[in-house]
């Protein structure tokens, strides 16, 4: 892997999602093609370019996610370049790209001993299952979550279904011109 090796700098790491108008992340036949539908244009909004989009990727340190959204990028069509992966998962995997790695175990110990060291901008991905478990865990530090202007009516509920209440601090708010609207907190205290 490569990435921020010796950096003195604390990691952070943050959770993004992209949720209906309902909380949904899914649709019930796992589809995402919704986040691609732009809704009736919005003319305050901001756009950003193409190249704004990859100087912001190209910040990423690392990016970690669960095997059912790993599973889906591949569906998809990978959009993580060569950005190192770390996929959660308890199950053995035949060999994958080489900026890929698998990891079985627990999550504190994956991010303070094996992705603190090596990584500051840490970026967990989803889906709804392994996002829950770093919010229970207390692993986030920020939280970007972009709202498209739709509603699903059913599909994967964001962060699962089962956290205790918990306060976060609203540190920015972006209405794009396509309608989505991106909202960024840090955790109390952070
Ligand atoms: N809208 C969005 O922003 C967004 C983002 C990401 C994904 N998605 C969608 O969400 C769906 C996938 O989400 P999901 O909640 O079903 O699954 P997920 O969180 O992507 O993956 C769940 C799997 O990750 C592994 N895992 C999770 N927590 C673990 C832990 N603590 N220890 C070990 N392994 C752990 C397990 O893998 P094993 O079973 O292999 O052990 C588990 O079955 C897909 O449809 C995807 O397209 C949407």
């Amino acid at each position: 892997m490569s990435g921020s090796e010796g950096t003195a700098k604390r990691r952070t790491v943050t959770l993004h999602m992209v949720s209906s108008l309902d909380g949904f992340i899914a649709k019930p036949d796992n589809s995402v093609s919704w986040m691609d539908n732009p809704g009736s244009i919005y003319e305050a909004g901001v756009s950003i370019s193409q190249e704004e989009i990859a100087a912001f990727l190209e910040a990423i340190d690392c990016y970690v996610m669960g095997s059912r959204t790993y599973e889906h990028a591949l569906e998809l069509g990978w959009p993580y370049g060569d950005t190192p992966v770390v996929v959660v998962s308890g199950r053995e995997w035949p060999p994958a790209r080489k900026s890929v790695e698998f990891y079985s175990g627990d999550l504190k110990t994956l991010v303070d001993v094996k992705l603190a060291p090596r990584y500051r901008n840490i970026w967990v991905v989803g889906g709804a299952m392994l996002c829950q478990r770093f919010l229970e865990l207390g692993l986030v530090d920020e939280i970007k979550l972009t709202i498209a202007p739709v509603l699903l009516g059913e599909g994967l509920r964001l962060f699962g279904g089962s956290l205790s209440e918990e306060r976060w601090n609203l540190k920015n708010v972006v209405a794009y011109k396509n309608g989505f609207v991106e909202l960024s907190y840090s955790a109390a205290g952070a």
